[in-house]
């Protein structure tokens, strides 16, 4: 009962005594299932990216981690013979569509930013839909299509319990007729993330598609993009191994989960706990609708595959 009050209570669910609350209940994961097998983590040079990539370095894998700057990647992993870099400006659409992949066991959507200041990409989104709703969107589609995800493969999208209080909107999406909200826009990228995971889960069936919000995480990231939070909220954060548990979990668990649902602490949780926030099918197709169109609008772009992991 008393667990339930502080689940509902948000600070005590999403923070770090949340997470220890939640993983009394946690059983060790199997290290063999995730084993030479060859992830790509988006954003896995730092943060919670970083302790994903850590995690399945520790369980065996291989890993290749994708960023705009390889500083990171030097500095955590430089010298790590299971872990490659992949440059790659998930805002730079012909970039996703020629960058160098390779083929996978499994892909984690993990890289976001909040930036304080309006980048418009080709006109027509700010740099958080860019990167994390078309750049992502543009990754996996090519991974399926050209066959770089083996079939049956994870794919897990890190999104935030900052989405539950957006409704979809699809409008003005580059911030030209009102003033640019950090915040708004990024809470309405990750409602973007989790309504593609359901959507993509009825679409591409063969590939297990989960998604998942960390809960409040002490990173870099979000020291700059929420100073006041972070200060107030610094010591109840948890740490960035704590916030990447579930998305490792949903890694492990593949085949066994179903589909395009969405998790927290390694439960699936509902996708909007408020109604006002729900949106219409036709908002659900027309996201859609607009992704293939940028799909379709960058494929004359040619794309390098490589078929070996070294
Ligand atoms: N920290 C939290 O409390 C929290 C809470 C909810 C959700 N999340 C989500 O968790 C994910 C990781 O966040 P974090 O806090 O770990 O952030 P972080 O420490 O800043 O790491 C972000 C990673 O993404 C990469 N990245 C950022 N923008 C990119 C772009 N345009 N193209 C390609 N790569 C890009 C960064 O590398 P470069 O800068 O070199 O490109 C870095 O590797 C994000 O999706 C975030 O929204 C975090």
């Amino acid at each position: 009962m008393l667990d339930t009050l502080k689940d509902y209570s948000v600070v005590y669910s999403f923070d770090r005594s949340g997470y220890e609350r939640h993983a009394r209940h946690f059983s060790e994961l199997n290290a063999t299932s995730l084993a030479g097998k060859h992830f790509l983590v988006t954003g896995g040079t730092r943060g919670i990216g970083q302790a994903i990539t850590e995690g399945l370095l520790a369980y065996g894998a291989e890993v290749t981690v994708s960023a705009r700057s390889d500083r990171d990647y030097r500095a955590n992993f430089g010298h790590h013979s299971r872990v490659r870099f992949l440059p790659l400006d998930l805002a730079d659409f012909n970039a996703v569509m020629a960058a160098d992949l390779s083929v996978y066991d499994g892909v984690v959507l993990n890289a976001g930013g909040m930036p304080d200041k309006l980048q418009v990409v080709e006109d027509r989104f700010d740099v958080i839909f860019a990167s994390q709703v078309v750049g992502h969107f543009l990754l996996v589609r090519r991974l399926i299509t050209e066959g770089s995800l083996k079939p049956l493969s994870p794919v897990h999208w890190v999104a935030s319990g900052g989405m539950y209080l957006q409704k979809l909107n699809l409008s003005d999406l580059s911030w030209q007729r009102t003033d640019y909200d950090k915040v708004k826009s990024y809470a309405n990228a990750k409602r973007a993330q989790v309504i593609l995971n359901e959507l993509m889960a009825q679409r591409f069936k063969n590939f297990t598609f989960s998604c998942s919000h960390p809960g409040w995480v002490a990173t870099q990231a979000l020291a700059d993009a929420l100073p006041g939070f972070t200060k107030k909220l610094g010591h109840r954060l948890r740490t960035p191994e704590q916030g990447a548990d579930t998305i490792l979990w949903c890694l492990e668990q593949g085949r066994k989960l179903k589909s395009g649902r969405f998790w927290f602490d390694r439960r699936a949780r509902k996708t909007h706990p408020f109604f006002w926030t729900r949106e219409r099918e036709a908002d659900r197709l027309a996201l859609l609708e607009l992704l293939e169109a940028e799909w379709h609008a960058h494929q004359s772009i040619p794309s390098k595959v490589a078929t070996s992991v070294n």
